[in-house]
């Protein structure tokens, strides 16, 4: 049986979209169920529709500054669409321990970034100004503390001169939608990750390519 999986969203939805073409390959272990966005004009949602997977809207903003009171909503629709996992994917609101530990073990994040490197924002941005040779994105279970959680799977990138945010962002961003499904069904599977084919001391990059 397929873990049922919802995915969180605000925005593009790409990494969603890595999710869902990956769950509907017969022996994937999960299966996208559900995707919640916080964002009505996310357009993620529509991605998931053409999918046929159910979306719900849960707006943050009519709670005000109560984060409980929309996290419970958030829990609720979990609940009524019996969700046993939960994938953030560019889910741009910070989560408090109401729901965070509600979900211990069972709610992962992508990142931008090779953590514990630039957690937060601009992540892109930053590592080009810190001038880093390396950057990446990780896969992490989420905890109470911002990007801290226990890493589960990595894949780095080249910083190669004179790149832009831009195409840094846009080399990172295809490693992230390699890794994200492979870090769930790692995950699920309950096997650490095991390095790339070609990653070696003489090519330590660990990048992950797509299935011929
Ligand atoms: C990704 O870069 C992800 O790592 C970060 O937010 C971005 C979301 O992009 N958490 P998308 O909505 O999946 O296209």
């Amino acid at each position: 049986m397929k873990r049922r999986v919802g995915v969180l969203i605000s925005g593009r939805g790409s990494n969603l979209g890595a999710l869902i073409r990956a769950a509907a390959a017969p022996d994937f272990p999960a299966s996208v169920a559900l995707v919640v966005s916080n964002e009505p004009a996310a357009a993620g949602l529509a991605l998931a529709a053409a999918a046929g997977i159910p979306t719900r809207t849960l707006p943050h903003r009519p709670h005000g500054r109560d984060r409980a009171a929309h996290e419970q909503a958030i829990q609720d629709t979990l609940e009524a669409h019996a969700i046993e996992l939960v994938c953030l994917a560019g889910y741009m609101r910070r989560l408090t321990p109401f729901l965070v530990e509600r979900w211990a073990g069972r709610m992962l994040n992508i990142h931008p970034s090779l953590l514990p490197a630039f957690p937060g924002l601009d992540t892109h941005a930053r590592a080009l100004a810190a001038g880093v040779a390396l950057h990446g994105c990780t896969v992490h279970l989420v905890t109470a503390e911002l990007d801290s959680g226990p890493i589960l799977a990595q894949a780095a990138v080249p910083v190669l001169p004179g790149d832009s945010e831009s195409e840094l962002a846009a080399r990172v961003l295809a490693q992230e939608h390699l890794l994200y499904p492979a870090a769930l069904r790692a995950h699920i599977e309950d096997r650490a990750m095991r390095p790339a084919p070609g990653a070696s001391l003489a090519n330590p990059l660990p990048q992950l390519r797509s299935e011929p």
